[in-house]
């Protein structure tokens, strides 16, 4: 079974890399940027000749968000014709996609959990890029898994905790937004999800929604990263209205997990425990 991984440099991509020798029956292809450029349709179609996949996890992306309100073209490009891309070389090629999307398709105007059957309302351009993506590759065909998921962090790349970590050893006081509500998500864990979906066999096609379980704000993810680490500074609560951002994020973007559960039987730790464990 040949599983090709796009922006195997990335997060999530590293993470895969990371769970990839616990799949023995799974022979990886890991693309990065430069070896396949999605937004590029021929770059596909050859490395698709070549390697023939079975299945195709898409962890590559745009997903600088702030920028994106600046740079919507590029952001367009990579995420709704790269998207576009690699579905028709999939469809070409009789090949699965696993495509990763985000809850940043809806505009958190909600204050109980987002189903994968809540109505979408992105609230700026990566948001609308990436749901523009999803409704580009359910243009092409239906064999997709899109799973959407939420506040990605792991020990790989650029993200909340790293940035966390190293302000925590750089400056006495910080202050985090105490008012956006969601679910971090550790990439290792949404690696193996990912990875459940294929070994499962199931053919059930269609968006899921994949996060760590229970709730937080940004302010509660900080506190818990100094915690686990050590750390010790002066952390302050602020409202979103105080941190001033490019992008108007989702006030609450908390996935209801049960669709993924109830059809693959996938176990989710809850957020915090994971965070415990995010060397792993
Ligand atoms: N991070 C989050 O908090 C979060 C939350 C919700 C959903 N998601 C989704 O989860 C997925 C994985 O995110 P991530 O955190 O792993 O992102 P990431 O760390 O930013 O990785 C994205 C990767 O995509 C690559 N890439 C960019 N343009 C490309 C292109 N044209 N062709 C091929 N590769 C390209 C990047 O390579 P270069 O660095 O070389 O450009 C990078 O390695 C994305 O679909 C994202 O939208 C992320």
């Amino acid at each position: 079974m040949v599983v090709l991984v796009t922006g195997a440099g990335g997060q999530l991509g590293e993470a895969l890399q990371f769970v990839a020798p616990d799949y023995p029956q799974m022979r990886f292809v890991f693309c990065n940027s430069s070896e396949l450029d999605i937004a590029n349709q021929q770059n596909c179609e050859t490395i698709f000749d070549q390697f023939q996949p079975d299945f195709c996890i898409n962890a590559a992306a745009y997903t600088a968000v702030d920028k994106a309100e600046s740079e919507s073209e590029k952001a367009f490009l990579i995420n709704v014709t790269g998207a576009k891309n690699i579905a028709e070389s999939c469809k070409k090629h009789r090949t699965i996609l696993l495509h990763v999307s985000t809850d940043f398709v809806f505009d958190g105007e909600k204050d109980t959990p987002y189903s994968e059957k809540d109505a979408t309302h992105p609230t700026g351009v990566y948001g609308q890029t990436k749901l523009d993506g999803e409704k580009a590759i359910q243009a092409v065909f239906d064999d997709y898994f899109i799973i959407r998921t939420s506040w990605v962090y792991s020990r790989f790349g650029h993200n909340f905790m790293k940035t966390m970590i190293r302000l925590g050893n750089e400056k006495e006081s910080l202050s985090v937004v105490n008012d956006q509500i969601g679910t971090p998500t550790n990439a290792v864990d949404l690696a193996e999800a990912l990875l459940a979906i294929i070994a499962s066999g199931k053919r059930d096609f269609g968006i899921y929604n994949f996060s760590n379980e229970g709730q937080c704000s940004w302010y509660d993810f900080a506190k818990k990263i100094f915690e686990i680490n050590k750390i010790e500074i002066d952390l302050q609560p602020i409202p979103t209205t105080a941190y001033p951002t490019p992008a108007k994020r989702p006030k609450y973007s908390v996935l209801d997990k049960q669709k993924i559960k109830s059809v693959f039987g996938i176990a989710i730790q809850n957020w915090s425990e994971s965070l415990k464990i995010n060397t792993k």
